[in-house]
């Protein structure tokens, strides 16, 4: 079985930790038992290309558990758990090609491998699978069944891909499923940023200055947990609508230029780039610590940093010190790549639970309903949402009404209310 793990000694360690995951995921655990006894999934081909954590790890083992050949690579560089990689491996046999801190030769390189399986289906975090499918390896077009994408920024890059024609099979956006994103993105990258960027440096959130760029599901969950901890928090933002909402959540809103002359700590997450850029850091006083938590490591205008900076250090794991003319410090945590995964594990696995059932469910769905699909973007369909919804909150021992006759009718006649 080909494979590229950092160590397949680490196996064990991994072997344990997935199971540790796995008893926070009791609604994947159900999807599981019932592959295992359906096989929905015989004989299908998937390649899955996602941080390999120990929550992507059941992920895997639920799709083999219901008759897929799965293969996993990374979907960043520096989100490998790689004891979850060698377990993979070692353990249950799927094939692993990901190691943490594999430069971005390796990275691509992994791509590639598992593309070799063939996939039929490709499961996506951010469209690298796709995009290498429809640039590098076309040959393998025909074979694509359709695919899934996991979060905001690689349904983007679909989306245009749809628009201008150049998608060649369909694929189900499980970020659009309330179940992923009001909870994953919110809760998920809220607490996980947090304790990323506090593993990283060890800081005191309590009274100091944390700036969120992006109060979208992602920025609303880091301010939320910011503040939570004490923190003064202040959000940009380029959306109307989403500012006002933050300033009606009782945060201050401002533009990155004023930001920068006050905040002592930067967290972007917007899925746009050069959000912080050269006029930011001029502004910025000695001593700010810049985090990016959205999907590629563009927001913080990086090379831009270089190009001010004298001199560069690593004066921790996951931070590096540039000094500037005029002797300031600014503080760029885990090369500006998603810092919740960097630093830290990821999102807990009590939240990737839902995303990942959505993931196990939208395969399904689309092996059942490939021939009525056209070569677009879909929506996770409504019934999978609600099925995961009502699990989590049956596997959470709470229980919720039911419409009775009478009120069923009353929200479904016009002619009612008068
Ligand atoms: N770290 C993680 O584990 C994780 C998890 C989920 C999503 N993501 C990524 O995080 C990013 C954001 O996801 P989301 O679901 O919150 O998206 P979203 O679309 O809900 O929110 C993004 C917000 O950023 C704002 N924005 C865009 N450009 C901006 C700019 N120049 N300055 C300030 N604000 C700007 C938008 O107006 C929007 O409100 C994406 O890249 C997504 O893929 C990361």
């Amino acid at each position: 079985m080909q494979h590229h793990v950092k160590d397949l000694g680490l196996a064990d360690k991994g072997k344990d930790r997935i199971e540790w995951a796995q008893q926070s995921m009791p609604v994947l655990q159900l999807i599981r038992e019932r592959f295992s006894r359906e096989k929905p999934l015989k004989g299908i081909r998937i390649s899955a290309c996602l941080h390999v954590t120990t929550e992507t790890a059941n992920l895997a083992i639920t799709l083999k558990d219901g008759g897929a050949d799965v293969s996993v690579c990374a979907s960043n560089p520096l989100s490998t758990q790689d004891d979850v990689a060698s377990a993979l491996v070692k353990e249950h046999q799927i094939p692993a090609f990901a190691i943490k801190g594999e430069d971005n030769k390796t990275y691509y390189s992994h791509i590639l491998a598992a593309l070799d399986s063939h996939p039929q289906i490709t499961m996506d975090d951010g469209a690298d699978l796709v995009t290498t499918i429809l640039t590098e390896r076309k040959d393998l077009i025909p074979e694509v069944l359709g695919g899934t994408e996991e979060t905001t920024t690689g349904v983007i890059r679909l989306r245009s891909m749809a628009k201008e024609g150049v998608l060649k099979f369909p694929v189900i956006s499980v970020n659009d499923a309330d179940t992923k994103h009001m909870f994953d993105n919110r809760y998920g990258t809220g607490q996980s940023t947090v304790d990323g960027v506090i593993r990283a440096t060890n800081l005191l959130l309590a009274g100091m200055r944390v700036v969120v760029s992006g109060y979208g599901w992602c920025g609303r969950g880091i301010a939320m947990r910011a503040r939570g901890m004490g923190a003064d928090v202040i959000i940009t933002e380029v959306n109307a609508v989403r500012a006002l909402e933050a300033v009606m959540d009782g945060l201050r809103v401002m533009p990155m230029i004023e930001a920068a002359k006050i905040g002592q700590l930067f967290v972007t997450v917007t899925g746009n780039k050069s959000v912080i850029r050269k006029e930011h850091f001029e502004a910025m006083t000695s001593g700010a610590i810049l985090a990016n938590s959205g999907h590629f490591n563009v927001e913080i205008d990086i090379p831009a940093l270089e190009a001010m900076s004298k001199s560069k250090r690593r004066i921790r794991e996951f931070v590096d010190e540039y000094s500037l003319n005029g002797g300031k410090r600014i503080y760029l945590l885990g090369e500006g790549r998603l810092i919740n995964l960097a630093s830290a594990e990821g999102h807990p696995a009590s939240v990737m639970d839902m995303s990942f059932a959505n993931q196990a469910l939208s395969v399904e769905y689309l092996i059942k309903n490939r021939s009525r699909l056209e070569n677009q973007v879909y929506p996770v369909p409504y019934d999978i949402d609600q099925e995961v919804a009502r699990l989590k909150l049956k596997a959470m021992n709470s229980e919720i009404d039911a419409l009775t006759q009478d009120q069923d009718r009353y929200l479904n006649s016009w002619a009612e209310g008068t």
